[in-house]
């Protein structure tokens, strides 16, 4: 076979496993859309949003900056037909958004869209799932840093209940809104003693725990790479105790390594951006509350919609500017870590949702 022969054969292949769709500049296609809803959120997570900084005079988004329903599915209507199949409904706190289920029932409906999961803190779940579910919400994932009452209220700022958040993931898990994940973040010498607690609690229940490596996003929280667990020694703490067998990616460009449970009991997941970085296959672009279009996660800059959506743009133009973005986007942050200057401006995470 001649190189150029190979090279269509790889780029076939490409295609298959990804779809068509707008390439960027490293060959990646464009799948995911974040969207934040509300950049205010009800908890404090001092690795997010300490409490020092977001006080009670900080001042969030006006109600009238925030994209409203109508323009949030415009956008999201013109990333669909840009090759996007996965929407995710993130924060700050997503359901602090009033009304957030008549979105979600639009969002479901783009042609295209066959995913649409919301990622929450949990402690407004319980109120909110049946309705979430009955508007067409796939999945929800709920972000629990630990089930020690201590830890889990100072990794929040002191706002949230445990119980409460534990109440809202059995509601959610009654209404089908499954398969539920958890994210924990772990922070060494914070939380990283609770975490074979949190695997024995949800084992054989089919909720999905996830740890994250705590990351250095945004400016704000101190981070030091001390502080960040790697994977590897996560999951050899936990297939000391359970075996553990590694599992295939469930789409191109999930971010978790999944392991099943050798005895059946389910599965863990890694989110490994510190010591396993996957920019490489990173699909995803994420959409901020004011209508700013990011490429990563540790941009500084992002691409604004709103005020071109204000200013009566067409479909046409709108489309134009998402799709010159993503052509140009050459985004790899976590692979470049190493080299790029601590102190380097970064969009915070609450703004744009994780
Ligand atoms: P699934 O659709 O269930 O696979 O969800 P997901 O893993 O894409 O979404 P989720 O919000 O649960 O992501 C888990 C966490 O991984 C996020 O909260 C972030 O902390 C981190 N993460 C997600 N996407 C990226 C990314 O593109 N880059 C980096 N560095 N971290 C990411
Ligand atoms: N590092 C890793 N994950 C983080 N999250 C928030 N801040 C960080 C960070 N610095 C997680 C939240 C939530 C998701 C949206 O992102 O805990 O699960
Ligand atoms: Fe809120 Fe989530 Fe940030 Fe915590 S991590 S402050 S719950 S947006
Ligand atoms: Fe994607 Fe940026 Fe995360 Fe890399 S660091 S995986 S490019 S969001």
């Amino acid at each position: 076979m001649t190189g150029t022969e190979e090279k269509v054969l790889q780029l076939q292949r490409g295609i298959r496993e990804a779809g068509p769709g707008v390439m960027d500049r490293l060959d990646r296609p464009l799948r995911d859309l974040r969207i934040s809803v509300m950049d205010r959120c009800n908890f404090r997570c001092p690795y997010c949003m300490p409490e020092d900084k977001y006080h009670e005079h900080f001042q969030f988004l006006k109600s009238s900056e925030r994209l409203s329903f109508e323009e949030i599915l415009r956008v999201a209507q013109i990333f669909a037909g840009l090759g996007v199949k996965k929407l995710r409904i993130t924060g700050g706190e997503p359901l602090l958004r009033p009304n957030l289920a008549d979105l979600i029932g639009d969002l479901s409906r783009i042609e295209g869209i066959d995913d649409v999961a919301l990622t929450t803190n949990g402690i407004l779940l319980a109120q909110h799932a049946a309705a979430l579910k009955a508007a067409g919400l796939s999945r929800v994932t709920v972000s629990v840093d630990s089930l020690d009452d201590d830890v889990f209220v100072a990794m929040n700022g002191g706002r949230g209940s445990l119980g409460r958040v534990l109440d809202g993931i059995d509601e959610a898990i009654s209404a089908g809104l499954t398969p539920l994940k958890i994210n924990t973040v772990v922070i060494r010498g914070v939380n990283d003693a609770g975490v074979i607690d949190l695997v024995e609690r949800f084992r054989g229940t089919g909720v999905i725990v996830r740890f994250i490596e705590y990351m250095d996003v945004g400016t704000i929280n101190h981070w030091r790479r001390a502080d960040t667990v790697p994977s590897r020694e996560l999951l050899e703490r936990i297939a000391s105790r359970w075996p553990l067998v590694p599992r295939g990616r469930n789409y191109h460009g999930e971010v978790a390594s999944r392991y099943a449970f050798e005895d059946g009991q389910g599965e863990v997941g890694f989110v490994s951006s510190v010591t396993e970085p996957f920019c490489g296959s990173c699909t995803r672009v994420r959409l901020s509350s004011d209508g700013q279009v990011f490429t990563c996660l540790f941009a500084a800059n992002g691409t604004d919609l709103k005020g071109p959506l204000r200013a009566g743009a067409s479909d046409e133009e709108l489309r134009a500017i998402v799709e010159g973005t993503w052509r140009r986007r050459e985004d790899r942050y976590s692979e470049l870590r190493a080299s790029i200057a601590p102190g380097t401006e970064k969009v915070e995470m609450f703004y744009i949702g994780g």
